[in-house]
């Protein structure tokens, strides 16, 4: 069987004309025009591209952005201060503070104390307890681009048979919680699970978070299965490589998202969107409190 490719960036842009449209009714309607803060500390080159591609985005689809960009010397105490400065700015309805932090940086209080009501990047605990709960306000962007594409392919996840490789705050828990909350059979593997093999075989749906290049092979994969790869690895040649082996999977499974261009353009898509939402729980007067 030769996979179809599952195409990221093609179904960004359909969802990407959807939230400029809607950002511009948004703005004819209440005067408010969305607003995202993007907050950069340190000069790790990766988190300086992706920070890049998001207020870039923005700009396509009408989204006001600002980068605060602050040095690698920067303090917690000084974090938390640019954090409390943009949760009190109302032109500002979406923070993402950039993952990883410099270290000496408690991650945990920093995105603690972003305002839940501004958590684009739905990290909050707050946000996290309302995913578990099945009553969500903000859902982290790369689990949120991953439903959008199961849901794309018109997959009705219920009762079906789906492995997460992945246990992080960032993809693999949000992901199986929003699949649990559709009924879907669940089952959440990481790199201390024994006999990984006989997991992945049983998946209809296999999602991979674990940033190990090419870990899954194609003779781990049940015949027929729909891979989704969200790992972004460099190989030894500087290659951008996934967590699944591209070339051996492809042969076994039905459809399979490439890496570069399959989950990673709707992980942006996703941030715009939860700006949008946040910009319209503003207008509402949610966003007061
Ligand atoms: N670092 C890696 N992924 C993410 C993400 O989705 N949001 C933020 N803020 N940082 C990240």
């Amino acid at each position: 069987m030769a996979a179809k490719i599952i195409d990221g960036e093609k179904i960004s842009a359909r969802l990407r004309r959807g939230i400029a449209s809607e950002v511009e009714s948004l703005r004819e309607s209440s005067g408010v025009t969305p607003g995202l803060a993007a907050v950069l500390v340190g000069n790790d080159p990766a988190s300086e591209i992706y920070v890049e591609r998001k207020t870039r985005a923005c700009g396509e689809v009408g989204i006001r952005s600002e980068e605060v960009r602050l040095g690698a010397e920067t303090t917690e105490g000084e974090l938390l201060s640019v954090i409390e400065r943009l949760n009190a700015d109302p032109e500002v309805h979406g923070i993402l503070v950039q993952l990883p932090l410099p270290q000496g940086i408690n991650e945990t209080a920093v995105l603690g104390a972003v305002s839940p009501l501004k958590d684009v990047d739905g990290f909050h605990p707050e946000n996290m307890g309302m995913l578990m709960e099945g009553n969500p306000r903000f859902i982290s962007c790369t689990p949120y681009g991953i439903m959008e594409i199961i849901d794309h392919l018109g997959i009705d996840v219920l009762g079906k048979d789906i492995v997460v490789i992945g246990r992080s705050n960032i993809v693999g828990k949000p992901v199986a919680a929003m699949l649990l909350n559709r009924d879907a059979t669940v089952t959440v593997c990481h790199l201390c699970t024994k006999n990984l093999a006989a997991f992945t075989r049983g998946a209809e749906i296999l999602i991979v978070a674990i940033g190990c290049s090419e870990f899954i092979k194609g003779d781990m994969i049940r015949e027929g299965a729909v891979v989704i790869d969200v790992g972004i690895n460099r190989d030894g040649n500087g290659r951008i490589t996934g967590d699944v082996d591209f070339e051996s999977a492809s042969k076994v499974c039905s459809r399979i998202t490439p890496v570069p261009g399959g989950v990673g353009p709707m992980t942006i898509t996703m941030l715009l969107s939860n700006t949008l939402q946040a910009a319209r729980l503003a207008v509402e007067g949610k966003g007061k409190g």
